[in-house]
């Protein structure tokens, strides 16, 4: 009965005896793949791992814009410019869409980013490394943002009815950033000598900081268990990753570029490709805050927080002024 048990390190969900009637009949609304609202009746767990995946996935994309930013003045012509500024935008939409549907679980956006700033919350550990040569561009929109949508994508299908939403119009954006890094490193790696020793030295370094990006393997994930039973997940950490390894190979064949991995190997028997886990000691630490950037990022973050906030204000301001001038119509 309700959804699959799935095995890992995590705590385990609930047995349907252990559960109250109310959790009973909305696990029953999970199982007919109904989604949750804003005002229905939730478990508090499910709340609340919803706000931290939802917070995350949303700080992800803000802090996500610091490695790219740091090309724009820099990118090689003016389409490249425009290009990059467009793509750097819309992680800033898709932070907004995300805050404002953890908002709807009854948390400020001010909140999860004080959360943040106190080193409360997490994101994604990505975007810890830093962004050295503009062939990086290329790879972190290739195989950062083609590792985002291989999660996005199954997150269209998330029990929470405003993530799912969000989700679906992330994924559009997505697929275009994914594209316009594999067109960079596609003219990278038809390029000169250098340029195509630059597009294998950016894969080198992002390869496996992006296998990293789907989390722990399953058999030490915290979440993954109970996330699968509420559908808040749809698939695991591992399921994930292979499907990233398996999509992503045959495109670095096309570009004439090697995957920085002596092990990995089709494996006929799976109809997956194996390969080379990646160093999960370095993981925890650079999401514990020791990873090349952490610091730096975080600076940025809290700079850009405190400088905007007479901008925050004026708006504030505004908005008190219109709902003013509002009253006055209505009540004269
Ligand atoms: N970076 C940082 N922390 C990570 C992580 C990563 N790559 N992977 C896992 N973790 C953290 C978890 O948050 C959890 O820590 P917590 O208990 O303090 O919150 C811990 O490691 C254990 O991991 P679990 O597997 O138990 O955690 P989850 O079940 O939450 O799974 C996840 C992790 C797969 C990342 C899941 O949260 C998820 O699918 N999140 C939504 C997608 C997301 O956040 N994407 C960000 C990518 S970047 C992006 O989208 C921007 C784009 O423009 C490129």
């Amino acid at each position: 009965m309700y959804a699959q048990v799935i095995e890992t390190g995590g705590k385990q969900p609930k047995r349907p005896d252990e559960m109250s009637a109310e959790e009973k009949a909305f696990m029953q609304r999970i199982e007919n793949n109904e989604k949750i609202e804003p005002k229905d009746w939730m478990p508090e767990g499910y709340r609340r791992t919803l706000i931290r995946q939802i917070g995350q996935h949303a700080h992800s994309e803000v802090v996500g814009q610091l490695p790219e930013g740091n090309w724009i003045t820099r990118a090689p012509t003016l389409e490249r410019k425009a290009i990059l500024l467009a793509k750097v935008q819309d992680e800033a939409g898709h932070g907004l869409y995300l805050y404002c549907a953890a908002e709807t679980l009854g948390v400020s956006r001010d909140e999860l980013i004080e959360r943040l700033h106190a080193g409360k919350m997490k994101y994604s550990s990505i975007f810890n490394y830093p962004t050295l040569t503009w062939a990086d561009v290329g790879a972190v929109g290739w195989l950062v943002d083609g590792a985002a949508i291989m999660n996005q994508v199954a997150l269209q299908r998330t029990s929470y009815g405003p993530y799912s939403r969000a989700m679906v119009r992330i994924c559009k954006e997505e697929s275009f950033h994914q594209r316009q890094g594999y067109d960079i490193m596609l003219k990278m790696a038809r390029g000169t000598p250098e340029q195509k020793a630059m597009a294998q030295d950016a894969l080198n370094r992002f390869w496996y900081p992006a296998l990293m990006m789907f989390g722990p393997p399953d058999s030490d994930s915290v979440h993954t268990a109970q996330s699968m039973a509420w559908k808040i997940k749809i698939n695991t950490n591992d399921e994930l990753r292979q499907r990233f390894v398996d999509q992503t190979v045959p495109q670095a064949e096309y570009l004439g570029l090697t995957i920085p991995d002596e092990n990995l190997r089709w494996n006929e028997e799976r109809q997956a490709y194996d390969f080379t886990p990646p160093d999960w000691e370095e993981f925890y630490q650079v999401i514990n805050g020791y990873g090349p950037c952490n610091r730096e990022r975080m600076d940025a973050r809290i700079k850009a927080w405190e400088e905007g906030a007479w901008f925050r204000e004026g708006l504030a301001e505004y908005g008190r002024k219109m709902e003013a001038q509002r009253a006055k119509v209505v009540n004269a």
